[in-house]
This record gives C-alpha cells, structure tokens and sequence, in this order.
C-alpha cells in the first residue's frame, strides 16, 4: 500500500532548520524557527520551570489518567492567564492540547464538526501550518490582506476592505499579539474596528494567541483577544505555552471556546472532549503541570515572570541594536520598521533571492519570505546582519 503515498510538501520552516543544522560554516547564523536562544545560541529551561519540575518530580504519586479535557486547574490557570475576568468562566469551554498546534487543529475540528461549509480566512501571510492543516482537512479557505510591503506595516484599509467578503458563519483567524511571520500588529483601535468588521459579516473569530509575553508584556499582548472575546456571543481561542515556559517540545497548549450561555458551553465542552479522544485520547499532562505548578504559587510565578521580561527585553535590545547598525551603513531610517514590529519575528520584505543571496553569501538563514527570528542574534551577528542586508541590496 505504501506505493500509493506520494511526497508530501516540506515545511519551509522545519526544512529551513534541518538545512541550517547540515551548514558547516562556524559562523552561520540561525533566524529560522522560532524557537528564543539567549546571547550564546542556548535555548534555556527556564529557572520557574525547573523548579516546578523538581516539585512534580518530587510529589507526583501516579503517572495515571487525567481526563479527556486535561487539568481543570491548568485550564483555570490558562483561561486566566489569557482572559483574565473578561468573560464568566460558565461561558468558556476548553481542553489541554499537544501545544499551540494541536489547539489550532482542534479549533478547525470543532468548526469542521459545526459548520462544514464554514470558509477559514487567514491573513495574507499567516504562520504556514495554518493553510496547510486547513487544506489538509479540505476545508473552504480564503484570505485577508495584512502587509503592507512599501510601509512594513499592517495594511488596515486593504485588511478592512477584504473582511467585506467573509460570510455570515465564516471563521476569521486572528493572530493574538506578536504577528507570525511580520511582527506587524494592530493597534488597539484598529482591532477595534476589525471587531466590528467581523461582528458586521456575522462572523467568529479564532485568535491564534502563541506568544503572549513576547511584545509588549503579558497583560499588554492579551488585551487583543480579550477584547475580542468580549466583542463576540461566539469566539475561539488557541494558545500555547510553548514559547513563553519555553517548553517546546513538551507540547502544551489549550482550545478555549466561548459560548453564547452557559448550556452551549457544555455543550462545546462534550463536543471537545469527544474531539481529543478521537484524536489522540488524553492530552501531554507534564507540560500543563509544569505550568500549572508554576502560576498558582506566587513565588515561582513571580520568578516565571522576571524572566520573561528578560527575554522580552532581550529581543527589543537586539531590534534597536540592529536599527541603529542599519542607520548607520545606511544613513537612513528606512529600517525604523523593525522596531516597531513586536515578538520574536520581523518581516524584512524583501524577495526570496535576496534571501536566499544572504544565506550562500552570509550563512544567515531566514525563511524565505524574509522572517527573521530576532531572537536568533545576538551583539555579535547583529553588524553581520545589518551589513549582509545592506550589501544584498535589501
Ligand atoms: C515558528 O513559526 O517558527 C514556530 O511556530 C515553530 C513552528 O512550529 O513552526
């Protein structure tokens, strides 16, 4: 049977990594998958989570099943961490998830289960496993304008114009804070008045939030969705833990789906359930314990979000430091963009070949639609950046 499987098309992200690790070049650089490296390229386990784990390892009594949902504590945790008291929890449905992904997938499930005939639009460009699930599950998609490439902005009057075609039960994906792949993100009036655009088509939205923590500080990049999901009788909601616990590879993350009242909740909440089971049965439990441990005790949610703040501060540092080389080869703030953008990723805008230039000429690998992950430089690589772009030609 395994003669009928045809080639599946490569991740360009996860192809980008594997090509980076097989450069030998010592100076290469890596802003491809976005994954935080401090100053010497090390992915740290963060201090708050070692120390949850050392308590998990130290208390934990049975390594027995949770529940199809996972944690009630760890999706009390979460639905406050991202909402806060924006909505009565009797209105909110959710389940663990194997990271942001698993979330986003089951998110389409559940429409897929709804409303079949439910068009997805995403912005143009949006994090590529989001087409690719979609089409993967054979569901109707579109898509909105978002970029602007003249300003490397976001292109709201051709984002609000393209909303005019949504139709009434369509799912609008937005993403939370921190856009992936440009860094460009609405302002609070502006999603302001997305939220009416969406409300006005009858539409719902499905907020990709995975970087909360990484633009503007964890209160600050949740304001989006929250007002979103005050905005809305309907709205879901997909996070991950993955980047800001750093525990990437623990896969946690959390579908969250608010209803109109409390019985389409329960509702909601049996139809997610069913979902997981069908999909992989009992969700990842470690990660959400590590992250659940971590936020109910002050102490260590204190020490979790010092650190955050680090990072975050790390990688606005590395965007100035890289506008102000850029100015300076330059002589222009033509770059001035890349400070405004916010989270770990920036779009350059620039062409694939010019790209594909700075990876043969310079070892520096982007994806090929000019993401940069910030946080991949460091002091050091940032004039190598900063020249490479120039002497390209970007
Ligand atoms: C990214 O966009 O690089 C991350 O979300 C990692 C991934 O899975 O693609």
């Amino acid at each position: 049977m395994f003669e009928k499987l045809y080639q599946q098309p490569a991740d360009k992200i996860l192809a980008l990594m594997a090509q980076f690790r097989a450069d030998p070049r010592d100076e290469k650089v890596d802003l491809g998958v976005g994954v935080y490296k401090d100053a010497s390229g090390n992915t740290p386990v963060m201090r708050a989570v070692k120390e949850a784990e050392r308590r998990i390892l130290a208390n934990q009594s049975t390594k027995s099943y949770v529940g199809l949902a996972g944690d009630p504590a760890f999706s009390d945790v979460m639905i406050k961490l991202v909402l806060g008291d924006t909505i009565t929890h009797d209105r909110i449905a959710a389940v663990a998830t194997p990271g942001g992904t698993g979330a986003i997938r089951q998110a389409l499930e559940l429409i897929k289960l709804a409303d079949p005939t439910a068009t997805i639009w995403l912005s143009n460009p949006t994090w590529p496993n989001h087409p690719s699930i979609i089409k993967y599950l054979d569901m109707p998609m579109g898509t909105y304008r978002y970029f602007d490439n003249d300003t490397r902005g976001v292109d709201f009057d051709g984002m609000i114009e393209d909303l005019g075609a949504v139709a009434a039960g369509d799912v609008v994906l937005l993403h939370g804070c921190c856009h992936n792949p440009t860094g460009a993100n609405l302002t609070e009036d502006q999603m302001a008045q997305v939220i009416a655009k969406v409300n006005a088509q009858s539409a719902i939205p499905l907020v990709d939030i995975a970087y909360q923590g990484f633009g503007d500080g964890l209160d600050e990049d949740a304001q989006a969705t929250r007002a979103i999901a005050a905005g809305f009788e309907n709205c879901l909601i997909a996070t991950s833990c993955s980047k800001n616990f750093g525990i990437y590879r623990e896969r946690t993350g959390i579908l969250m789906a608010i209803a109109k009242d409390a019985d389409q909740a329960a509702l909601a909440q049996q139809n997610m359930s069913f979902l997981n089971r069908q999909n992989f049965s009992f969700p990842p439990d470690h990660g959400a314990r590590v992250v659940t441990t971590i936020l109910q005790d002050a102490e260590l949610r204190l020490d979790w979000e010092a650190e955050l703040e680090e990072t975050r501060n790390s990688m606005l540092a590395l965007r100035q430091q890289l506008v102000d080389e850029l100015k300076r080869l330059t002589n222009s703030d033509r770059f001035d963009f890349l400070a405004h953008h916010r989270g770990m990723f920036s779009r350059l805008g620039t062409t694939p070949e010019l790209v594909e230039k700075i990876r043969v000429d310079h070892g520096i690998y982007m994806v090929g639609d000019s993401r940069m992950n910030i946080a991949g430089l460091n002091e050091k690589s940032v004039p190598v950046l900063a020249k490479a772009i120039v002497e390209a030609g970007v």
